[in-house]
Order: C-alpha cells, then structure tokens, then sequence
C-alpha cells in the first residue's frame, strides 16, 4: 500500500473534510516513527538533532534505518536555544553509537546540496524556527523526498512574542508552502498520546510527496 493511504487508514483520517490541516489523532513521535518502519523506509534526515533524542527515536523504530543527522552544533546570530552545543554533539554522538547514522555538522543550507532530487525516503524538520529558516529548510529539502516519500517536522505552532528570541513561525510557514505547492492533504500530528521520551509533545506537520506537487 502507498504510504498516503497507509496513514490514512491507520489513523483513521477524514480526507473528505474540507479544513486542512487533516488532524491525525492517536499519535507522538514514537508512533510517527514506527510508522514509517512499517512503511519500509530505509534512508532520512533529520534537520535539527541536538542531543539527538528524536533522531534516536527514529533510529528505534526503523529497522534497517540510514540516518543522516544535519546539525551545526554552534551558536549563531539569531539561533541561541543551547547553552552548549558542544555537548549537544558529544551526547548526539554517544546516544547515536550503536545506529547507522551519519554526521552532518554543517548549516542546513549548505548540507542540503549535498543530497540529490527525489533521493529520500524522508526528511524530519526541526532546526531554525523563525519564518526565514523554516521556509528555506521545507523549500529545500522537500524537493530531496521521494514521490511517496514523507516530509514532516515538529511544532506546529505560531508563536511570536514582541522583541522576544523564542520566535515559533513553523505554522505559517507550513500552511503557506502547502497551499503555494498545491499539497493535498496535509496533515496535523496532534501528538495527544504522551511519548516515552518526549512526554506531553508539541503538535508536528507532515505531508507525503505526490506527482502533482508543484515541488
Ligand atoms: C529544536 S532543536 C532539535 C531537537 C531534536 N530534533 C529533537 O527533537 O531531539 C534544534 C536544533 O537545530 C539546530 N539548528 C538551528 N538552526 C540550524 C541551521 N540553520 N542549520 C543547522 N542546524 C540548525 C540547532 O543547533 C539545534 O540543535
């Protein structure tokens, strides 16, 4: 079965309601994981490891699983969330030891290149959040998914205090490239079922690559 209408019917999900995002309930991160085990996907990214928790998450539940870890591990003007990236990467490194993963410690924009058209199974995004990293990162790196392949990422959420750093921009970002792309249907993961590693979660995105996106 192709992957869209394997989550489709494993989550149950009302493509004929017209509001999107389609809102896939019963999930976390684990889940979203071992779904795509089952979907026998072999090779992804994931744009923002830090201590690499998800991306071990990921490692887990996909057998077999390539990963391909793109972090720069560094502080830079606009992006200060970790006090210590270096120990970010050093527990990234020792948390990730026993997986297939390899190391991208570069800017995401620069790591991206190195990666062909339609090479992916998926890609998992969760670097930069405010609206310019966002929009470079799913512009990027969906054209790297595979038709039938998936593109997904975290914190679906809109939250932009005046003069503050903790800037969220992921929902508009998401929403706008969805409908400039003609991507139909997209989903919400509502993350309402708390994760072993996570706990209660932030709501994530996601859509599958299909022939008529203009990507
Ligand atoms: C929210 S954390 C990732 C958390 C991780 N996905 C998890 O759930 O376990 C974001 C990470 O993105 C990285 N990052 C931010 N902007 C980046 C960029 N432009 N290029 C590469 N990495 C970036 C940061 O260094 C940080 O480690």
């Amino acid at each position: 079965m192709d992957a869209l209408s394997y989550i489709i019917k494993k989550f149950k999900a009302d493509i004929t309601s017209p509001n999107l995002p389609i809102a896939l309930h019963q999930i976390n991160r684990t889940i979203m994981a071992q779904t795509l085990g089952e979907l026998g996907f072999r090779v992804g990214v994931e744009v923002g490891v830090a201590e690499g928790l998800h991306a071990k998450v990921l490692c887990e539940n996909i057998p077999n699983l390539k990963l391909h870890c793109v972090d720069i591990w560094n502080k830079y003007p606009g992006y200060e969330e970790y006090a210590d990236p270096e120990d970010c990467f050093r527990q990234a490194h020792e948390r990730l030891k026993p997986y297939k993963v390899i190391f991208h410690r570069q800017f995401s924009m620069d790591a991206v290149k190195d990666f062909d058209r339609g090479s992916l199974d998926f890609v998992y995004i969760d670097g930069a959040h405010d609206f310019r990293s966002v929009a470079e990162d799913i512009f990027e790196w969906s054209k790297r998914v595979r038709i039938g392949g998936i593109v997904f990422g975290h914190d679906y959420k809109h939250w932009r205090p005046w003069k503050s750093r903790n800037i969220i921009d992921v929902r508009p970002v998401v929403e706008a490239y969805c409908y400039a792309k003609n991507i139909h249907p997209w989903f919400e993961l509502a993350n309402d079922i708390k994760d072993k590693t996570f706990g209660p979660d932030s709501p994530g995105w996601m859509f599958v690559r299909q022939n008529k996106d203009k990507i």
